[in-house]
């Protein structure tokens, strides 16, 4: 049976984040952004935790909020957004994220953000393996130079010093392990909708996502 479940996968700054909060604030649906939990084990990996110990911290000590523009996270009270979004805890989530351990330490915490009501979740294998009974399939993709200004812009915005090339380097290798990787690598799944964003503005994409909700589910 299918759930209410919307999944959106890309690779890395292909504007997932962005469309998510988008349909999850017109429709008033919960989010779960999954990128942002193994960017929370590279967090507290770097603090010596153990796989279990993260687990806890997580499910304990992690809050979620959404606001209109973004999503705001906070470990025991504490804004640690921005730290999550820098590029040096990117990299790392994106090798713990090839490890199995991690991954079926995600898995449940992941699953249990779905409580029957609609959710939007956007990830790398939403689709694919964590929400494979989802009713609606997002894949949305760009191209890496489109990607690299984008994440550039990001980070500028935030304050942090960025260089171009060595960003759409990052990029590149980033898409090349995330998709190459043996467990649930990036990928379509089958029964998804293929966006390519990379002339469109996030209006644009909003629209062809709101029509196939529509479709789907109203
Ligand atoms: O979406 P993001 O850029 O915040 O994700 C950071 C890294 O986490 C990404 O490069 C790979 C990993 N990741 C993953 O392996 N599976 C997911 N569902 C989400 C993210």
């Amino acid at each position: 049976m299918k759930i209410n479940v919307i999944t959106i996968d890309g690779p890395s700054a292909s504007g997932k984040g962005a469309l998510a909060l988008g349909i999850a604030n017109i429709f008033g649906f919960k989010i779960l952004d999954s990128g942002s939990l193994y960017r929370l084990f590279a967090y507290f990996l770097k603090m010596k935790l153990s796989s279990n110990e993260i687990a806890d911290q997580i499910k304990m000590n992690i809050e979620f909020n959404k606001s209109n523009e973004k999503l705001i996270i906070l470990h025991e009270g504490k804004d640690i957004t921005s730290e999550l979004r820098s590029e040096e805890i990117a990299k790392l989530a994106s090798e713990y994220g090839s490890k199995k351990t991690v991954r079926d330490s995600l898995y449940s915490i992941q699953r249990n953000f779905y409580d029957g009501n609609i959710l939007v979740a956007d990830g790398r294998d939403m689709g694919t393996v964590v929400f494979k009974d989802a009713k609606l399939k997002i894949f949305l993709t760009a191209s890496p130079e489109e990607r690299a200004k984008r994440r550039y812009i990001e980070l500028q915005n935030r304050g942090q010093e960025v260089n171009m090339p060595a960003l759409l380097a990052d990029i590149k290798e980033r898409d090349l392990k995330d998709s190459s990787r043996e467990i649930s690598p990036l990928i379509p799944a089958e029964d998804s909708h293929l966006i390519d964003s990379s002339n469109m503005s996030l209006k644009e994409v909003c629209s062809i996502a709101k029509n196939l909700i529509k479709k789907e589910f109203i």
